[in-house]
C-alpha cells in the first residue's frame, strides 16, 4: 500500500477574526497546520499534499519542504479541494488519505485505525473509501451518515440538505477519508455542483454506493477530530493537548504538580524526577533535566536547564543553566544568560548576554549584561554592570574568586582581576587588578593586600 495525504488548509477561517490564516494560529507551540502534518506523516510514503488558498505564502513559508501543495484559487467545496492536489500525487500511489488542516487532535492512533481498516479490506477490489465516522448528541454542523436498510453506509447528508428524519441521526462525518487512488482520480471530476455551488467531497459515498463499491467506517474518539472554527474552539482543543502532553509528561516520570495550570508546549523535554510546580509556562525550544524544580509560576521559554537546577517565580528566555544552578525567587535571565554549574542567583536579579562561572553567588537586585564572570565571585546586593553608555554596549570581566561589594557600579568596559575585592557602592571605571581592592566614587585602589581581613572589611562597609 502506498500513502499520499491530502490536506485541506484553503479555507478563510472567518470566524477566527484575524489577521493571521486560520491554520496559523498557534496551538501548544505549534500551529494548526503542523499538527495535522504530524499525525499523517508516519502513515504517508510523500510528502503530503496541503491545499493552500487563503493566506498561502506564510502556509507555504512555514511547512517548506514538508508538503507539496496545491493552490486552489477559487473556494468552490472540498470536492473541488482534492480535485486540485491529484495532479500533484504520485501516479503509484494507491491509497489518497484526506484530513483537514484544521483539526489538530487527530492523533496518529485514529488515523492508523482508519489506514488499517481500509488496509484489511484492500483486497476486495469494490472497496472505494474507508472513512471515519463518530458518535455524538450535539450533531451541528456535521454531515449526517445515512445508512441503507443492510446497514451499510449509503449516503452523507450535508446538514443544509438534510431530511427532518435525517437531522436526528447523531452517527456524524468528521470529514477523513481513506479513498482508493484510482477510483477516485476517474469519479472526483464528475462530481456535480451543489445547490450552495460548491462540489461536496462527500458526494463520492452514494456515487460509489450506486456503483454498487463499497464504503466502510471506523469509529474515532470525538476528541480526535475536535473542528477549530473560532477562537473558543482553539482553547477548547488547547486544554484536550495540554492533558496529553501533561500525561505523556507524568507517564515519562515528571511530577506535574498541578496538569490544569500548567502550561507545557508539545515541544518542550522534560527529564524524569523534574516537579513542575503550579502557574508554569513552558516553552518552545526548551529541555529540562532530571531532579529540577520548576515554579511555582515560572515562565521558560527556549531555556536549557541541566540536573537538579531550581527556578522558582523566574522569568528565562533563550537561557541556561548549568548542573545545579539555582534563581529565584523573582530572578530574570535574558538572552544569552548562562548560569555556569551551582549558580545561586537570588531575588531580583537580571542576568543578559553573560556567563556566570561554577559557584558564582548573586544574591540580591543585581544586573549583570555583557560580562564574563569567573568562578567563585561573590556579586554583592545591588552591584550592577553599568554595559551601555547610550550609545555602544560595553563587556564587563570579572576574575575568579573576586568579591563585588554591594552596590558596585561596574561601568564597562572594564575587567576586575582574580581575587579583586570592590567596596561598598564603589563606582569601578578604570580596570582593578588582581588580588587589589577598588574603593570609592570613582575607585581607587587601596594599597595593601586585599586579602587582609581589617581593611577589606572597613573597605567593605561591614
Ligand atoms: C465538511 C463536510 C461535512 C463534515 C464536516 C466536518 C463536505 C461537503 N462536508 O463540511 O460532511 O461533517 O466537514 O467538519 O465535505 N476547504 C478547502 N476548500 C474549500 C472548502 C473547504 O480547503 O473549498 C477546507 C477548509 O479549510 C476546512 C475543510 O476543508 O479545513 C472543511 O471545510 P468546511 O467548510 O469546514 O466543511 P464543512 O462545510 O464544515
Ligand atoms: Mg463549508
Amino acid at each position: 500500500m502506498k500513502i499520499s495525504a491530502v490536506i485541506l488548509a484553503a479555507g478563510y477561517g472567518t470566524r477566527m477574526k484575524s489577521d493571521l490564516p486560520k491554520v496559523m494560529h498557534p496551538l501548544l507551540g505549534r500551529p494548526l497546520v503542523d499538527w495535522a502534518l504530524r499525525a499523517v506523516e508516519p502513515l504517508a510514503a510523500t510528502p503530503p499534499v496541503v491545499v493552500v488558498g487563503y493566506g498561502q505564502e506564510m502556509v507555504r513559508a512555514y511547512l517548506g519542504d514538508r508538503a507539496d501543495f496545491a493552490e486552489q484559487q477559487e473556494l468552490l467545496g472540498t470536492g473541488h479541494a482534492v480535485l486540485q492536489a491529484l495532479p500533484q500525487i504520485d501516479s503509484t500511489v494507491d491509497t489518497v488519505l484526506v484530513t483537514y488542516a484544521d483539526m489538530p487532535l487527530l492523533t496518529g492512533a485514529t488515523l492508523d485505525k482508519l489506514v488499517d481498516l481500509y488496509h484489511a479490506q484492500q483486497a476486495d477490489p469494490g472497496l472505494a473509501i474507508a472513512m471515519l465516522t463518530i458518535t455524538r448528541d450535539n450533531p451541528q454542523g456535521f454531515g449526517r451518515i445515512a445508512r441503507g436498510a443492510d446497514g451499510n453506509v449509503a449516503a452523507i447528508v450535508e446538514e443544509s440538505d438534510c431530511t427532518p428524519e435525517q437531522l436526528l441521526i447523531r452517527e456524524l462525518n468528521p470529514g477523513i477519508y481513506c479513498f482508493n487512488a484510482a477510483w477516485l482520480r476517474q469519479h472526483l471530476p464528475a462530481v456535480p455542483k451543489s445547490a450552495k455551488g460548491e462540489y461536496y467531497l462527500t458526494d463520492l459515498v452514494a456515487m460509489a454506493v450506486a456503483q454498487g463499491r463499497r464504503v466502510v467506517t471506523a469509529s474515532a474518539p470525538i476528541d480526535d477530530v475536535y473542528g477549530i472554527n473560532n477562537r473558543v474552539h482553539l482553547a477548547e482543543a488547547e486544554t484536550i493537548l495540554r492533558r496529553r502532553v501533561a500525561e505523556r509528561h507524568m507517564v515519562a516520570g515528571v511530577t506535574i504538580v498541578d496538569p490544569q495550570t500548567s502550561y507545557i508546549e508539545d515541544t518542550v523535554e522534560i527529564d524524569a524526577d523534574t516537579t513542575i510546580w503550579p502557574g508554569c509556562v513552558l516553552r518552545g525550544a526548551t529541555v529540562i533535566g532530571k531532579h529540577c524544580t520548576i515554579g511555582p509560576y515560572s515562565q521558560l521559554i527556549d531555556a536549557v536547564l541541566a540536573d537538579r537546577c531550581r527556578a522558582v517565580y523566574a522569568v528565562l528566555e533563550q537561557a541556561r543553566m548549568d548542573a545545579g544552578a539555582e534563581i529565584g525567587p523573582f530572578g530574570h535571565l535574558r538572552k544569552g544568560a548562562h548560569l555556569g554549574e551551582g549558580v545561586h542567583m537570588g531575588n531580583f536579579g537580571e542576568v543578559k548576554d553573560s556567563y556566570l562561572g561554577p559557584g558564582a553567588k548573586m544574591g540580591h537586585f543585581s544586573y549583570i549584561g555583557n560580562a564574563q564572570v569567573g568562578a567563585n565571585v561573590n556579586i554583592g546586593a545591588g552591584a550592577i554592570t553599568c554595559n551601555y553608555d547610550g550609545v555602544h554596549k560595553s563587556e564587563t570581566v570579572i576574575g575568579n574568586n573576586a568579591f563585588i561589594g554591594s552596590d558596585t557600579m561596574l561601568v564597562a568596559p572594564v575587567a576586575i582581576g582574580e581575587g579583586a575585592h570592590t567596596g561598598a557602592g564603589s563606582v569601578v571605571t578604570h580596570d582593578v587588578p588582581d588580588n587589589a581592592t577598588a574603593y570609592g566614587v570613582p575607585a581607587r585602589i587601596r594599597s595593601g593586600s586585599a586579602g587582609d581581613p581589617a581593611s577589606v572589611g572597613e573597605i567593605r562597609g561591614i
